[in-house]
């Protein structure tokens, strides 16, 4: 059903304000975001989409109270535990976009675990952005391929959107057709910023928690209702 839409990337907004609306505990829109993230994943695998991508927790978001950092963590280390025989069955590998050195040792331990299993996984690739910059990821390829000419290794006239785009933590993946934030937010927020150029971008006021598989298929059928150019003229994109 998904036809050219090879890789949705997800900004998950709006726990905090689903849990107060209700007189919860932000810790509660963060566990009611988390079942939204896992039935995401799964419809994403039955509709045929080969990347997704997930803005778990950005480089940012270490500001927040280390009470709900620490949430957010356990959540995670949760879902992997909870996660793994599931992804495993539909297919499905991990992987992370940040740094993950940074994080805490039992998240470290408990993604590089699921990373290890779900290697050999194909049907669908699911990113957790975390501890994520795309500013970041940005100068770190720029380093990298900085070290190359440095020592010979390359030719800095030989530096194409290819070689650039290989030292990106989605090496390999294609960029993002769509992006979706949920809560009404107009921002990218540092997400995907080099990967982004030619997305399209569909915004919602749904808060994450609420956001359900008719909204999904709703955001997909935008999507496909578009055209996209690439700097063309809309009768050179329709010959
Ligand atoms: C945004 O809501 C959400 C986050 C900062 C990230 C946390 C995401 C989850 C817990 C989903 C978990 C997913 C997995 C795969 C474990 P917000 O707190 O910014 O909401 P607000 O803007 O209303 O305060």
């Amino acid at each position: 059903m998904a036809g050219a839409l090879a890789h949705i990337a997800i900004i998950m907004d709006g726990n905090g304000r689903w849990a107060t609306r209700r007189g919860l505990s932000r810790s509660e829109g963060h566990r009611a975001g988390t079942r939204t993230a896992k039935a995401v994943v799964t419809r994403c695998r039955e509709l045929g989409v080969r990347h997704l991508t997930l803005y778990t927790f950005s480089r940012e978001n270490w500001s927040r109270p280390k009470d709900e950092v620490g949430l957010i963590f356990d959540l995670l280390v949760e879902y992997m535990k909870g996660e793994l025989s599931n992804l495993l069955e539909q297919d499905i590998r991990l992987t992370v976009l940040g740094e993950m050195a940074d994080l805490p040792f039992v998240a470290r331990q408990a993604l590089s675990h699921v990373i290890q299993k779900t290697a050999h996984c194909r049907s669908m690739t699911l990113n957790l952005a975390l501890n994520y910059s795309g500013r970041e990821e940005i100068l770190r390829a720029s380093r990298a391929l900085a070290r190359k000419c440095a020592a010979n290794d390359l030719r800095p006239e030989d530096i194409t959107d290819e070689t650039f785009a290989a030292e990106l933590y989605t090496a390999g993946q294609p960029d993002p057709d769509l992006i979706i934030r949920t809560s009404g937010e107009l921002r990218l927020s540092n997400y995907l910023l080099f990967q982004a150029a030619y997305a399209e971008f569909y915004f919602t006021e749904t808060l994450w928690p609420d956001f359900d598989s008719a909204e999904l298929e709703r955001a997909i059928a935008d999507y496909q209702n578009r055209q996209r150019r690439f700097g063309k003229t809309g009768s050179q994109v329709a010959d």
